[in-house]
């Protein structure tokens, strides 16, 4: 089987700091793969350079085969990768369901079929209550569905997950844990960055490790309970072991 994803010998400086320090990792189809590692260790850095947010300072990066390294956000949204930010940013004037009829115009260009594809996605991620509600008027929890929203939207093949389970109550971790462990078998492969590590050890097939830039480490979350580095490099950081 080829990855669907491969990112190749990646790096990314902002000026005097290496936040992605020659990364390699595959992704296959149907995976769920979780990317964790310490505060600063370049997740979300190494999000922006697959979404196409910021380009590499060097490496490759390989969606379905084909090199998407430098592409603009908005086309590698096109083939197929979608993510949430760390930080919602909704369109808080606009209302829920007009925030994902944003994503769906990437695959509808009707009003109507941008709306249904929007109201079916609010009823995926239990958000169906909420679609004349500003954006600005949700709780927490809610932000991050929305956030979840807003990425499924774009039909992706591949989305890229921020820490959407920051800031939420026990109970809503535990629905979207069920709801993001459903999507591989509904065709959409994971990468999932979080720092709720008994949700995402539980939930991925594959966990990568990263620190300072480096990808330290790389196993089923059984062996990498085990890993001295990845137990070496939480020491000392506020991690949620909750
Ligand atoms: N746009 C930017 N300009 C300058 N430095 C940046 C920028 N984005 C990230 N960095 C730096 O790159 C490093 C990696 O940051 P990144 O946000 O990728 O870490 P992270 O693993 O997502 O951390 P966290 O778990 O806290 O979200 C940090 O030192 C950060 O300050
Ligand atoms: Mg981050």
């Amino acid at each position: 089987m080829s990855a669907l994803l491969e990112v190749r010998h990646v790096s990314r400086s902002f000026r005097t700091t290496l936040a992605v320090d020659d990364a390699s990792f595959e992704v296959q189809p149907g995976e769920l793969l979780g990317l964790i590692g310490p505060n600063g260790a370049g997740k979300s850095t190494l999000f922006n350079l697959v979404a196409g947010v910021i380009a590499p300072s060097s490496g490759q990066i390989l969606f379905d085969g084909k090199p998407i390294q430098g592409w603009k956000s908005h086309d590698i949204a096109r083939v197929g990768v979608a993510r949430t930010f760390q930080i919602p940013k909704p369109y808080r004037q606009l209302s829920v369901i007009e925030n994902v009829m944003l994503s769906a115009f990437l695959r509808e260009k009707s009003i109507a079929g941008a709306r249904r594809l929007a109201e079916a996605t609010l009823a995926d991620v239990g958000l169906d209550a909420y679609g004349g509600s500003p954006a600005s008027s949700l709780t927490v929890g809610l932000l991050k569905r929305l956030e979840v929203a807003r990425a499924l939207a774009m039909r992706p093949k591949l989305v890229l997950f921020d820490e959407i389970m920051a800031g939420l109550t026990p109970t809503e971790v535990g629905a979207m844990t069920k709801f993001v462990a459903g999507l591989p078998a509904r065709g959409i492969t994971v990468i999932w960055v979080e720092h709720v590590l008994y949700a995402i050890m539980k939930t991925a097939t594959r966990m990568v490790v990263v620190n300072r830039g480096k990808k330290i480490a790389e196993g089923t979350p059984t062996e990498l309970a085990r890993h001295p580095e990845v137990v070496k490099a939480y020491l000392g950081e506020e991690m949620d072991l909750a």
